[in-house]
């Protein structure tokens, strides 16, 4: 079979919906056994993380990403793949190089309990990036993204999905453009990301980064 109609296989809606149980499944069994962080430890640590995500976890620079509101679990996830390497940004690396496993709960905790300044979606991309969102592109296979990560897109904490409401429309396009390039492939061995931005053109990203913006978690 060819590259390309095994890709088309995989991308179909109902492989996603059937697979997310046992996705879900098997991300629980990788993510960290309990967050059990401390949010008043992690606010004094995160002093050095302010300059760029904010005091409060709100980021003011739309290429930085802002981290309140966001599960605990995946926020831990994503600094232990800044600290390991599997993930790269010259900025993230050399912070989370110096985070212990308990600095980690402890961040995660903090920004959780922070809560996220809501933004605006701009108006000329809201209803593509909607149709999208919701529903997904069944012409090229790209599942509805609120499927995985919610109807209003709070993610699923029980699985460490993240969160995509509110946040900084640049920053999404960039992480999405950065599973498209497979730059970024902390999505694991079922590639989720990777596959379905893989079919995503570049006006679909720049709207449904745009449309989640404006949601409100
Ligand atoms: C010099 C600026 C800077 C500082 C300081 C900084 N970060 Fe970041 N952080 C970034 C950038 C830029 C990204 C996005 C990287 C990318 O594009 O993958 C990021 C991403 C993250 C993410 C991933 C968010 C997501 O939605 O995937 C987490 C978690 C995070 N930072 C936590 C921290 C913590 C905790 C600290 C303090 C110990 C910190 N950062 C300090 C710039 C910074
Ligand atoms: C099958 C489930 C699934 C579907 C469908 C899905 N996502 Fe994701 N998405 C995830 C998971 C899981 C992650 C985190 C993976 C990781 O840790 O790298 C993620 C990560 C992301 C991120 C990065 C978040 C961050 O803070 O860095 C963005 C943005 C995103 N998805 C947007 C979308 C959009 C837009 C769609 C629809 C076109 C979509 N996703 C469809 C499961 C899914």
């Amino acid at each position: 079979m060819d590259t390309a109609k095994t890709l088309r296989r995989r991308l179909s809606l109902r492989h996603f919906l059937g697979c997310a149980g046992t996705l879900a499944a098997s991300l629980l069994l990788l993510s960290p056994a309990h967050a059990g962080g401390s949010a008043e430890a992690g606010q004094a640590r995160a002093i050095v993380c302010a300059a760029c995500h904010g005091v409060d976890g709100n980021s003011f620079n739309p290429e930085w990403p802002s981290l309140a509101g966001q599960n605990e679990n995946y926020l831990i996830k994503a600094m232990q793949s800044f600290k390991d390497g599997s993930r790269q940004n010259v900025l993230m690396n050399a912070q989370a190089a110096a985070l212990t496993d308990q600095d980690m709960q402890d961040l995660a905790a903090w920004y959780a309990s922070q809560k996220l300044a809501g933004k605006t979606a701009d108006p000329a991309l809201v209803s593509s990036g909607e149709r999208l969102f919701r529903g997904g592109n069944k012409t090229s296979g790209v599942p509805a993204c609120g499927a995985c990560h919610g109807p209003a897109g709070q993610g699923n904490t029980a699985a460490g999905w993240p969160a995509i409401a509110g946040q900084h429309a640049t920053y999404s396009s960039n992480q999405l453009l950065a599973y498209r390039s497979k730059q970024r492939a902390t999505d694991g061995d079922s590639q989720m990301m990777r596959i379905v931005t893989a079919r995503l053109t570049d006006e679909e990203i720049q709207a449904v980064a745009a449309y989640a913006q404006g949601l409100h978690p």
